[in-house]
């Protein structure tokens, strides 16, 4: 027995030193490269490298990306974003290779956001599957998409925690936990990168993690706007995204364009070297975000020559679109007020990015049109859009069963949503293509061929023309009906009347969230809303099925319809997918990652809040509103099911615990419905007592189970008391000993309750 053990931990080791004398041999070998490479350079050529236009698309005007061809020529480019299909990435990489005196390849970034020519839910959707392995394999898929197409970096994960819906980009992101945020990171890179990333790999990219730091926290949730926040919010609730990106070996992370107490984010060295560098570790690339070195110029930093320097000596190694390291720097080292190394170092990375690449070897890495033509789009690609778009919605409410629906029943499906295509993808659907989306009521004819469905538009999705205008100019733009809005109204109730059952499909357009996109009201337009009570006055159920990009406020939407489904922005598989759910093919198992607010007066909202020195209560002088109640309307962790789950209390195998040892607490999960169903089991602690006030709840685990109908299963989580950590009173990430509560349960707010202590 003894002996076996220290056979295997003398393997272990053996195995531990190999990789890593493994790793220092082709660190050497990359070294040896690239010094020989940079000893050739001239000082115009390394600078070139740090130079990163957009081709062919600016959405600051077209002044900026101008002129790129003629730029890559003559070595004063590093990589482009916004090129992609084979033949236009080989184009501009011949020249390249065959123009440029060092034939140094070019990187090529995009932005794969949510897929990239299947286009999968967006990510605050997938993220409400709490579904890691299908969040793995959605960016994988997106890669083989994206290298096929010529590309070799992505900007995307996206983990930028946010807590307020105002904020357009909640959309991109995993919403608003930590710790499930942390998951979905790291799910993302590896699923980019490779399980090993192994970047060599044909079908492996660049992941690229963003936004460094904090944009998520943008003041009023207006884009772009400053942050402020003290270093124990960041460090417990914002950064651990990021971070858990850069442990998943992230190659490179973008700069984001706010200020973080007074210092931008493009121009911070704490930031961008301290923190990230010198205590994360981090050794890849950091790019800047699109012109935010030339925005430094608005946040006050100085002129070109300055915030040129600036975020060059902060840490970012490639300009994104501001052309201001090709236009400064040298100026800058001429005078002497640049030190050269800056210049090397960035110069050093971005070829370390393209050595690890394999670009140097082969800087098409193989692109061709075959595999474009077989990778791109194919059977295994859409069904997995399928199953990611029913994995990620979310039941918000099912009185009486109303869902799922009969397909014998008469059914009037109402609203812009029922046979919209241009918004299924969402924003930032990077290649993809809408019109090869699913229409919902294309796959609906499609599934029933013969039925007593009907239809009327019912409303546009937005009336006003004004707030169309300012939606993403490109081709988004939301035609109005030939029909006056009280004529569709009128159709849309005739229909209502006529049938068992009202479908209200309503929502927001695609360009309503994402960058650019905040709102200061996020109910429904008003004009669907007047649809909606319209429909309510025939006293028919309705069940509302809603796509949007961003948790909106649905108070009288809750108290006037039967049943609600959040399908977010589905992508290609759309339609089918919906289908699927309404009519039962497949039963719900989403789980809200952002808290749904009863109103915008409620936010900033969260599950994990502070317990304040005065909590809710009857009593006048507590924590709470007058009008409405402190409780959001659908909680973090909130997802219904056609079938219903029973919990039993809470086991734990010990009542006290100390430091080093594992707790494990069990349930036992019963479906009590008549549906097969999957659930989400959630964990939660609280620590009662500690040097700092402590939330009142934090997730620390989950389980998915899948459960036919009258099974039951028993699931145990092993906690460690790793799991009890906390930044201290003096920022030591450590525990403390004393009373803790631990939760179970399907929602943050519906849960069994156990209590232990650590001593
Ligand atoms: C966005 C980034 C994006 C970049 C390049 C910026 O406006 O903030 O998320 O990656 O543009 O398109």
């Amino acid at each position: 027995m003894k002996l076996s053990k220290i056979v295997i931990a003398s393997c272990l080791v053996l195995t531990g030193f190999g990789a890593s004398a493994q790793k220092a041999a082709r660190d050497a070998k990359m070294d040896a490269y690239i010094n020989k490479l940079m000893a050739k350079m001239t000082l115009d050529e390394k600078i070139g490298q740090l130079n990163l236009p957009s081709i062919g698309f600016d959405v600051t005007g077209p002044i900026l990306s101008q002129g790129v061809e003629g730029k890559i020529e003559k070595g004063m480019v590093g990589g482009v974003f916004n090129t992609y299909t084979p033949n236009a990435v080989r184009k501009l990489q011949e020249l390249a290779i065959k123009k440029t005196r060092l034939k140094i390849p070019l990187l090529f970034g995009y932005d794969v956001i949510h897929g990239h020519r299947t286009i999968f839910p967006i990510p605050l959707g997938l993220s409400a599957s709490w579904d890691m392995p299908l969040i793995q394999k959605t960016a994988r898929a997106a890669a083989d998409e994206a290298t096929a197409d010529g590309l070799n970096w992505v900007f995307s994960p996206m983990v930028d925690i946010a807590r307020d819906p105002r904020w357009g980009r909640v959309a991109e992101g995993g919403g608003e936990d930590t710790w499930l945020g942390s998951q979905i990171a790291r799910a993302m890179v590896k699923g980019y990168q490779g399980e090993k990333n192994d970047l060599r790999r044909e079908d492996a990219v660049l992941a690229c993690v963003k936004h460094f730091a904090l944009y998520g926290a943008a003041e009023a949730g207006r884009d772009y706007n400053t942050v402020d926040m003290s270093m124990r919010k960041m460090t417990e609730t914002y950064l651990p995204a990021y971070k858990a990106a850069v442990d998943a070996g992230v190659a490179t992370v973008m700069s984001s364009f706010n200020e973080i107490n007074g210092v931008p984010a493009a121009a911070n060295h704490w930031l961008l070297t301290d923190l990230l560098r010198n205590q994360w570790g981090f050794k890849g690339m950091v790019a800047t975000d699109y012109t935010a070195i030339m925005e430094l110029k608005n946040h006050g930093m100085g002129d070109d020559a300055q915030v040129a320097k600036l975020a060059l000596v902060a840490g970012n190694d490639m300009d994104m679109v501001s052309d201001l390291f090709i236009g400064e720097l040298k100026k800058l080292v001429q005078a002497k007020k640049l030190d050269v190394k800056y210049i090397d170092l960035a110069c050093r990375r971005v070829l370390e990015s393209k050595y690890k690449l394999g670009l140097f070897d082969d800087p098409y890495r193989n692109i061709s049109e075959d595999r474009a033509k077989n990778n791109i789009m194919n059977a295994e690609k859409l069904a997995l859009a399928k199953e990611a778009a029913e994995k990620s919605m979310v039941l918000l409410k099912n009185d009486n069963n109303t869902l799922p629906l009969q397909a014998g029943k008469k059914i009037a499906f109402v609203g812009p949503m029922v046979k919209n295509q241009r918004d299924l993808i969402g924003n930032w659907s990077g290649a993809g293509d809408w019109k090869k989306a699913t229409s919902f009521w294309d796959a609906l004819q499609a599934q029933y061929p013969s039925n007593k469905f009907t239809y009327a538009k019912g409303a546009n999705i937005l009336d006003d023309q004004a707030l169309i205008d300012k939606l993403n100019p490109h081709d988004a733009q939301i035609v109005l009906d030939s029909k006056s809005p009280a004529d569709m109204i009128k159709e849309a109730v005739e229909k209502a009347k006529d049938a068992d059952v009202v479908v209200a499909m309503l929502g927001e357009a695609f360009g309503m969230s994402g960058e650019a996109a905040s709102r200061s009201d996020i109910g429904l337009p008003v004009n669907q809303q007047n649809l909606l009570k319209a429909l309510r006055e025939t006293g028919k159920p309705i069940v509302l099925v809603l796509m949007n990009g961003r948790p909106l406020t649905l108070q009288w939407e809750h108290d006037n319809t039967a049943a609600i489904l959040e399908t977010w922005f589905p992508g290609t598989k759309a339609g089918d997918a919906i289908a699927d759910v309404l009519f039962g093919k497949y039963n719900p198992s989403g789980k809200l990652s952002m808290t749904f607010p009863r109103s915008v007066g409620q936010i900033p909202i969260y599950y994990n809040a502070k317990n304040t020195g005065r909590p809710v209560s009857d009593q006048k002088y507590t924590s709470k509103y007058l009008d409405i109640p402190n409780t959001p309307l659908y909680p973090f962790g909130h997802g219904l099911s056609y079938t219903t789950f029973g919990y039993s209390d809470i086991k734990l195998s010990k009542n006290t615990i100390r430091n080093g040892e594992r707790l494990q607490a069990s349930i036992t999960l019963s479906n009590t419905g008549k549906y097969d169903g999957e659930e989400t089991v959630q964990l939660y602690i609280r620590d009662m007592v500690g040097s700092v006030t402590r939330p009142v709840k934090e997730l620390k685990g989950f389980r998915k189970l899948f459960l036919k109908a009258g099974e039951s299963k028993t699931v145990t989580f092993n906690l460690s008391t790793d799991d009890l950590k906390f930044y201290d009173i003096n920022m030591k990430y450590t525990t403390e000993p004393g009373d803790f509560k631990l939760f179970i349960g399907t929602s943050s707010a519906d849960v069994k309750e156990a209590d232990f202590k650590l001593l």
